[in-house]
């Protein structure tokens, strides 16, 4: 690595940390500050520990972390419904304690268990949300309806949620969440059991509540590729502690960088050297005819290392750009990867009992 280039890495590690120190003070200018937030239950089960972050008006901010790690628990004291053991936090303004009626009206919560009443059609729900905001049915009604349209459950408005599917009941859900015309909307696993394409679906609800009505949204999730697709910053979780917070590239970047592969027609001369000297190029290593680059913001770099390869009298014969994924800064920050907590049979089950007693 040259000197420039350790600068460089230096000045981009120092942003991270000062975004880190950003979220250790309280401030209201963020939808959501949190300081030093902690929940221990029964005083010795510490599902919360310590964690601090702010949230900026207009993002998609992500929990990302295995079952257990505490993300149920962050929403549930944010939302108020829990009272923490110790810490603060403000949100839209207003501190959870003092504030509490103000937090609940100005924010909306999607739980990750079903709440909705299985005997009552899908509008009963809708109502029955607004009537615990003291909406009232004048009002409520109009827009019941109009939140049924925009999760698209018109047609079913009538039907009793028990003859819902899976992805029709989230829907439910989310159009709960949304009765009190929230700035903020807090979706706890938004997809959990969903299949694919009604888990994309879901995603373009969420994409569309921040696009079209800017909305901030914080949800929680355990799936890599939705925290990776939906966030705009991303804290990863593990054992109540937020390990790293930041936008996925940053997470990804902070992995060790883009490789780049190129392969060159003549072996000789070597200008591996030459490479490394490249703005953001991190190492390089020659292997027969292919140089094997790694480094930041790889698009940026492969012109470069085209035009320098040219500018020697060589010929390029192909060329390759992998970038690290979300799964390798998981596995670098925890020392271990999501899917081994994913696939675990007993949570598995576990989470199934729990989804089963909710919809009964
Ligand atoms: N009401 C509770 N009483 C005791 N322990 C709890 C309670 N709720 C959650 N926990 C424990 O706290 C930890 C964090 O749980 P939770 O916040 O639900 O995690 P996540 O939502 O990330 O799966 C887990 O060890 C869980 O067993
Ligand atoms: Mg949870």
């Amino acid at each position: 690595m040259t000197a420039q280039q350790q600068q460089q890495a230096k000045e981009e590690i120092s942003v991270m940390e000062e975004e880190e120190e950003e979220a250790g003070s309280l401030s209201s200018q963020y939808i959501i500050s949190v300081k030093d937030l902690s929940k221990t239950y029964d005083g010795k089960i510490k599902a919360v520990d310590n964690v601090s972050f702010n949230v900026k008006e207009g993002e998609i901010f992500g929990f990302l972390g295995p079952n257990g790690a505490g993300k149920s628990t962050t929403i549930n004291m944010l939302t108020t419904l829990i009272r923490p053991t110790s810490g603060s936090a403000v949100i839209c303004g207003y501190d959870i304690y003092k504030h509490a009626t103000e937090v609940r009206r100005s924010v909306g919560v999607v739980p990750q268990e079903y709440t909705a009443d299985e005997d009552l059609t899908g509008l009963e729900n809708i109502l029955l949300c607004a009537d615990l905001y003291g909406i009232p049915r004048s009002n409520s009604k109009a827009h019941a309806q109009e939140l049924l349209k925009l999760v698209e459950l018109e047609d079913a408005a009538n039907r009793k949620v028990s003859t819902y599917s899976g992805g029709m009941r989230r829907r439910l859900e989310l159009a709960c969440g949304l009765i009190n015309y929230p700035k903020l909307l807090f979706l706890d696993e938004p997809t959990l059991g969903l299949d694919v394409q009604t888990r994309a679906a879901v995603w373009n609800y969420i994409r569309m509540l921040k696009e079209e009505y800017h909305m901030t949204l914080f949800l929680t999730t355990h799936y890599m590729e939705e925290a990776d697709s939906l966030c705009d910053r991303i804290a990863i979780i593990d054992h109540g502690h937020i390990v790293r917070i930041g936008t996925p590239d940053q997470l990804k970047a902070s992995v060790g960088g883009d490789v780049i592969v190129v392969g060159v027609k003549e072996s000789e001369p070597d200008i591996s050297s030459e490479i490394a000297n490249i703005r953001l190029v991190k190492d390089v290593k020659k292997r027969g005819n292919d140089y094997r680059i790694k480094a930041e913001m790889g698009e940026e770099v492969a012109p470069e290392i085209i035009d320098l390869i040219r500018s020697k009298g060589l010929h390029v014969t192909k060329i390759s750009l992998t970038k690290p994924t979300l799964d390798e800064a998981y596995l670098e920050f925890t020392g271990k990867t999501l899917r081994e907590e994913e696939t675990s049979r007993m949570q598995m089950f576990s989470q199934r009992v729990t989804m089963m007693r909710a919809r009964r």
